[in-house]
């Protein structure tokens, strides 16, 4: 028997035991007279005593082994004089009667302690050492936890866990896909799967009411901290629902993850639609942990001589209370965050509501203290508070500010990490146009159904069309969105058509799913999670990466295995690909 108990289960209860402890060394200290060790497993770590007055050569073995050892060690559990009671096993300690070295390890290239002296990409190098780190460690058993109650609480629901192919031909989620060349067909092709999201519609064809998976996606598309080229989603897919039974049964998961997990109760989760989550947040994820929602100036300060407002489509601000004390230098860094070629916009505009009642802005030449006043009871705001205002074309202007509310959250410390307000976005617009190629694409996928009162609307305005399409928003992130399906093979051939396949594209593309609703396929709906998203979210991180635990940088590489890299020309030949050089 390799180890009677782990590195973090002993106790006072525990005093006067013999024990056998198996681990790595996670550092050593000779004190002449004795040599402590910290062995470290999964579950903590246990201070290890070697005397050197009762076992002088054990001592001697001791105060040789470097950091990361394997060692097998076993001794008697005795009280500490000093206790450390910031640690789960701190009040005991093992002195040492033998001791085996099970493996040697060179010096690890960074610390590995809850503080490390490594840099991102030197860990990323040798990931399974910092796997070993308590922070990594932590985020990895959060995320099983979560799968593990995923499963339970829909399973008891009555879905099943269905597993769908990876090598399959393209979903149409918007992004690029991965290919994978075929040795028996040269010339051909598989797709991996950006999501399952045909599949689990064919599995309702076949009468699985209540599907899920957890399974990996993979889409190739620019990184950022919450993307990843493959990432896990919990899938789900129900028959005979509407959009009603698809949100409250997915709230009841959400619920249920926060309660188990985080022990908080989240309560019911307040749903906004697309057009309100645009209109006073400028995203259709807003971050509804602080208000300072957008208001809207347009008709009030028109006329005045200024012409950026006055030849504005919309004029719209925020007011950030208690923030009238921001300094002249304050304001301008303000100003540069918005000009800031990814924001885009050409100027920023503020009033300062002082504590005297008195008003001051940066375009006092066009408008009097009566007018800035009037905005302020706009805004609601009052003595103490800034009013910060863009003007442009309105969409942009709405995003503009939205970066600008989010900075000024940041700033005034309003995007708290412990704090989770969830929200529903509804009624997405159908279909997004691209000025770049000039044709309507579906803003979520084409499977989606248009809402049905919106249907007329398909022959005549696009824009106007909203889909029966709903997100879930944790903090500002997106971290789960679904639609209800189109199940009639005439609505499905009509979308197509809107979105430019011609008819031979259609079948040459979904022809099997076309196929596959020509025999009974019942109404259906379903989501999808961002499980990484969501773990991250919940472990306070908005970086996937930290819950992935081999993930790829931001250049989409593994340096640890080092891939992407070159196949061997030999292999090259087999798939029948040649380069020309
Ligand atoms: P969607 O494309 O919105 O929907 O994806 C669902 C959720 O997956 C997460 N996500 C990602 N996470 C990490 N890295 C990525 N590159 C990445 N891309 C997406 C997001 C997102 O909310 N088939 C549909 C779902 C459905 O209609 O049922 C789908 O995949 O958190």
């Amino acid at each position: 028997m390799y180890r009677t108990h782990t590195c973090g289960e002993l106790r006072p209860a525990h005093i006067g035991q013999t024990v056998t402890l198996a681990g790595w060394v996670q550092r050593s200290r000779d004190l002449g007279g004795m040599t402590f060790v910290d062995l470290r497993d999964r579950y903590g770590i246990t201070q290890l005593a070697f005397n050197m007055e009762v076992h002088p050569e054990l001592c001697e073995q001791a105060r040789k082994l470097g950091r990361e050892f394997v060692i097998q060690v076993t001794g008697t559990v005795v009280e500490r004089t000093s206790k450390n009671y910031q640690m789960d096993t701190g009040e005991i300690e093992v002195v040492a009667s033998s001791l085996t070295i099970l493996n040697a390890s060179l010096t690890p290239p960074f610390t590995i302690e809850e503080q490390t002296d490594g840099g991102d990409e030197l860990r990323m190098k040798y990931r399974y050492l910092d796997l070993r780190r308590p922070t990594l460690k932590n985020n990895l058993i959060l995320r099983h936890k979560m799968a593990l109650e995923t499963r339970n609480y829909l399973s008891s629901l009555g879905f099943m866990e269905i597993e769908t192919p990876f090598l399959i031909k393209s979903t149409p989620e918007g992004a690029r896909d991965f290919v994978v060349p075929s040795r028996i067909h040269h010339g051909e092709f598989y797709a991996l799967p950006q999501s399952p999201q045909t599949f689990k519609q064919l599995l309702m064809v076949s009468g699985y009411d209540r599907y899920f998976q957890i399974v990996r996606c993979f889409r190739d598309e620019d990184l950022r901290a919450d993307r990843q080229p493959e990432f896990t989603q919990i899938d789900c897919e129900m028959s005979f629902v509407e959009r009603q039974d698809i949100l409250q049964t997915f709230e009841g998961l959400t619920k249920h993850l926060f309660k188990t997990i985080k022990g908080i109760d989240i309560g019911e989760v307040p749903r906004m639609s697309y057009d309100d989550a645009m209109k006073y947040y400028g995203s259709d994820k807003p971050d509804i942990r602080f208000d300072m929602k957008f208001v809207e100036l347009t008709d009030i300060v028109k006329g005045k001589g200024f012409s950026v407002f006055d030849t504005a489509e919309l004029v719209v601000g925020i007011c950030a209370k208690g923030a009238a004390g921001y300094t002249r230098k304050q304001l301008d860094e303000l100003t540069e965050f918005v000009k800031k070629p990814q924001i885009g916009a050409k100027g920023l505009v503020y009033v300062r509501y002082n504590a005297d009642g008195t008003l001051k802005s940066s375009v006092d030449k066009f408008y009097t203290e009566e007018h800035l006043k009037d905005w302020a009871h706009h805004f609601g705001a009052v003595p103490g508070d800034l009013m910060l205002i863009l003007a442009g074309e309105k969409d942009k202007t709405r995003k503009q500010l939205n970066e600008l509310r989010l900075e000024m959250g940041n700033q005034l410390g309003l995007r708290k990490k412990d704090e989770y307000k969830l929200l529903w976005v509804l009624d997405f617009p159908m279909f997004e146009y691209n000025e770049e190629d000039g044709r309507y694409y579906a803003m979520h996928h084409p499977f989606t159904s248009p809402k049905k009162e919106d249907i007329p609307l398909m022959d005549s305005n696009l824009a106007l069309v909203k889909a029966n399409a709903y997100d879930l928003v944790l903090n500002g992130s997106e971290i789960a969105g679904g639609s209800i399906r189109i199940h009639d093979k005439k609505l499905q051939a009509k979308v197509f058509e809107v979105l430019g396949f011609t008819r031979d594209e259609a079948v040459e593309k979904f022809g099997f799913l076309m196929n596959a609703f020509e025999y009974g396929a019942p109404p259906h709906g379903g989501i999808a999670f961002g499980f990484d998203r969501l773990c991250a979210l919940m472990g306070g991180s908005d970086s996937i990466r930290d819950f992935i635990a081999f993930p790829k940088n931001n250049a989409g590489r593994d340096t640890m295995i080092d891939s992407p890299s070159s196949i061997d020309p030999l292999q090259l030949k087999e798939l029948g690909i040649y380069f020309n050089k």
